[in-house]
C-alpha cells in the first residue's frame, strides 16, 4: 500500500456531509420522493477539501461570456455536461461570489443554495447512476481575487486595461462554476464578448471572432481535457501573433507596450520538449505576456502559459515543460504538486544543460552543497508531502522535486531516464497520476534497480538527505 494513503480525517468528511444535508433545501416540497443522495462537496483533497464535488463527471464546459473592465462586471452562462456517478438528489458546484439568477438541468428549471463556496443544484426528480445531462447556470457579478494561504492573489485580477484570471490552485471558481479539482478534466468552450478594441485571449484555439452591436466576440476551443486550474481568460489590450511552430499554430498575446524577446525560441523550446519530453500533447501553443505587475507569479495555463511581463528563456522553458507536466498529466490531488514542479523545475535544469551550461548533475551538486543560501527552506519538508497548503509552492516541492527525478537519472543512465519520461508523459497522457503511480512506473521500466533509498529519503524523508 502506499505511504501517502490518509487522505482527509474522518470527521472533515462527517461534518462536511453534515453542513450539506443541513443546508440542502427543497426537501419535503411536494415533488415526491427523490431517488439518490447528496454528492458531496467535495473529493477529499488532503489540501483543499472542499474543492471539486463528489457524485458526477464534467465532460464539457461550455462558457459564453461578457465583460467590461470599465464597470469590471462579467455576466453569463455556464453550460456544464456531466455524468453522473450516483444516483444524485443533488449535487454541488464551486462558485465563489457573483450571483446566481437560474439554474436549470437538461432544460428544467432547478433549485439552488448557496453556503460558502458550494452552489447545491436540486433537479427536478434527482439524476440516475450513468445519466449524462446538461447544465445551465446564469450568473453576474464583480468576480473576486482570492487570497491563498501562502499570501499570493488569484482568481480574477484586475490589469490595467482589463483583467487576467488565473486558477492555480483554486481560484477558477471566482469566474465560472464547475468541479474545481484536478481529478475533474473536461473540454472547453470560452465564448467572451468585450468590448470593440480589446482582445479576449483563452485557451485552445480561436475558433471565430466576430464584432457585433454587443461587441468583439472570441470563440475559443478546447479539445483536450484541461483541468480548471489552467484554464484562463485574459481580456486587454494586446498585440496578437499568429505564426506556427512546425505544424502546430502559435498565438501570442503581449500585452500592447511590453516586448518579449524570450518569445522568438518558442518554436525552439517546443521542438525541444518534444525531442526530450514526447509528443506534445496540444492542438496549439502559445502564450500571454501581460504586464509586469498583473500577477506575482507566471502559470502554466493550458496551450498558453501567462507571463507577468517578458519572461526569461529559462521562465519560457519552465511554463512550456508544464503542458507535459501539469497541464496533459495533471496531479491527481494538491499533495502531488512536486510531479509538476518537479519536472518543469528539472526541464530548465535540462535546457541549461543542453544549452552548453551547468550539467542537471552540477546543478544538483550544487544545491545539495550549498542550496540552503538560495531556497532556506529546501529540506524543511519532503517533496511528496508539502507542509500544508501554504507550502505548495515552496522549494521543497520545486527544487527538491527536480532533485528527486535527477537522482533517478543517477541511477538509471540516460537512455533509460528517457524512456522513463516519455514513457510517463504517454502513460498518462490527458490524465491524472499520483506519486504512487510515479514510483509504481518507475520501478516498473527499470525493474533491476532498486529505487527504496531514493523514495525513502528523497522524495518522503524529512530533512536533508545524508548522501547526495
Ligand atoms: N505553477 C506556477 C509555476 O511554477 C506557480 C504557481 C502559481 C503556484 N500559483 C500557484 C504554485 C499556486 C502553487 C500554488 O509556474
Ligand atoms: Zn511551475
Amino acid at each position: 500500500m502506499s505511504r501517502s494513503a490518509r487522505l482527509v480525517p474522518a470527521w472533515v468528511s462527517a461534518l462536511t456531509a453534515a453542513a450539506l444535508t443541513l443546508t440542502a433545501c427543497g426537501a419535503g416540497d411536494g415533488e415526491g420522493a427523490v431517488r439518490g443522495t447528496p454528492g458531496g462537496a467535495g473529493v477529499r483533497d488532503p489540501y483543499f477539501p472542499k474543492a471539486g464535488n463528489g457524485g458526477y463527471d464534467v465532460g464539457h464546459y461550455d462558457l459564453r461570456l461578457s465583460y467590461d473592465p470599465d464597470t469590471d462586471h462579467l455576466s453569463g452562462t455556464a453550460g456544464i455536461t456531466a455524468r453522473a456517478t450516483q444516483d444524485l438528489s443533488a449535487f454541488d458546484l464551486d462558485l465563489k461570489g457573483l450571483d446566481v439568477e437560474a439554474v436549470t438541468v437538461e432544460g428544467r428549471a432547478a433549485r439552488f443554495h448557496r453556503t460558502g463556496q458550494e452552489l447545491t443544484v436540486r433537479p427536478h426528480g434527482g439524476l440516475d447512476k450513468g445519466e449524462t445531462f446538461k447544465a445551465e447556470v446564469r450568473y453576474s457579478g464583480t468576480p473576486r481575487t482570492l487570497t491563498d494561504a501562502d499570501g499570493s492573489e488569484e482568481g480574477w485580477l484586475r490589469t490595467a486595461d482589463g483583467a487576467v484570471a488565473l486558477g492555480e490552485p483554486i481560484g477558477s471558481m471566482t469566474w465560472f462554476p464547475g468541479n474545481h479539482h484536478p481529478a475533474d478534466k473536461a473540454s472547453y468552450d470560452i465564448t467572451v464578448t468585450v468590448p470593440d478594441g480589446l482582445e479576449a485571449v483563452s485557451n485552445g484555439e480561436l475558433r471565430k471572432q466576430e464584432t457585433g452591436e454587443a461587441g468583439t466576440t472570441f470563440s475559443w476551443h478546447t479539445a483536450e481535457p484541461m483541468a480548471s486550474y489552467v484554464a484562463t481568460l485574459a481580456v486587454g489590450d494586446y498585440d496578437i501573433h499568429r505564426s506556427t511552430a512546425g505544424d502546430l499554430p502559435v498565438y501570442t498575446a503581449v500585452r500592447h507596450g511590453e516586448s518579449a524577446k524570450a518569445l522568438a525560441r518558442l518554436p525552439e523550446i517546443m521542438e525541444w520538449g518534444e525531442e526530450n519530453f514526447g509528443p506534445y500533447p496540444f492542438s496549439s501553443t502559445g502564450a500571454v505576456v501581460g504586464g509586469e505587475d498583473d500577477a506575482e507569479y507566471a502559470l502554466e495555463t493550458q496551450n498558453r502559459p501567462f507571463f507577468p511581463g517578458a519572461p526569461d528563456t529559462a521562465l519560457l522553458v519552465h511554463e512550456l515543460a508544464h503542458q507535459w507536466f501539469g497541464d496533459s498529466v495533471t496531479p491527481r490531488s494538491w499533495r502531488d504538486m512536486w510531479l509538476n514542479e518537479g519536472f518543469a523545475t528539472y526541464a530548465e535544469w535540462l535546457w541549461e544543460e543542453d544549452e552548453g551550461g551547468d550539467s542537471a548533475q552540477d546543478t544538483f551538486d550544487q544545491l545539495y552543497a550549498e542550496g540552503e543560501d538560495e531556497y532556506p527552506d529546501l529540506w524543511l519538508f519532503p517533496p511528496a508531502e508539502p507542509s500544508g497548503a501554504a507550502h505548495l509552492s515552496d522549494d521543497p516541492v520545486y527544487q527538491r522535486g527536480a532533485m528527486v527525478i535527477q537522482k533517478i537519472r543517477q541511477t538509471v543512465g540516460d537512455d533509460t531516464f528517457y524512456d522513463i519520461v516519455q514513457g510517463w508523459t504517454a502513460a498518462h497522457r490527458h490524465g491524472n497520476a499520483d506519486t504512487d503511480d510515479f514510483t509504481e512506473y518507475v520501478e516498473q521500466q527499470a525493474p533491476d534497480e532498486d529505487f527504496d533509498a531514493i523514495w525513502d529519503e528523497w522524495l518522503y524523508g524529512e530533512g536533508k538527505p545524508a548522501r547526495p
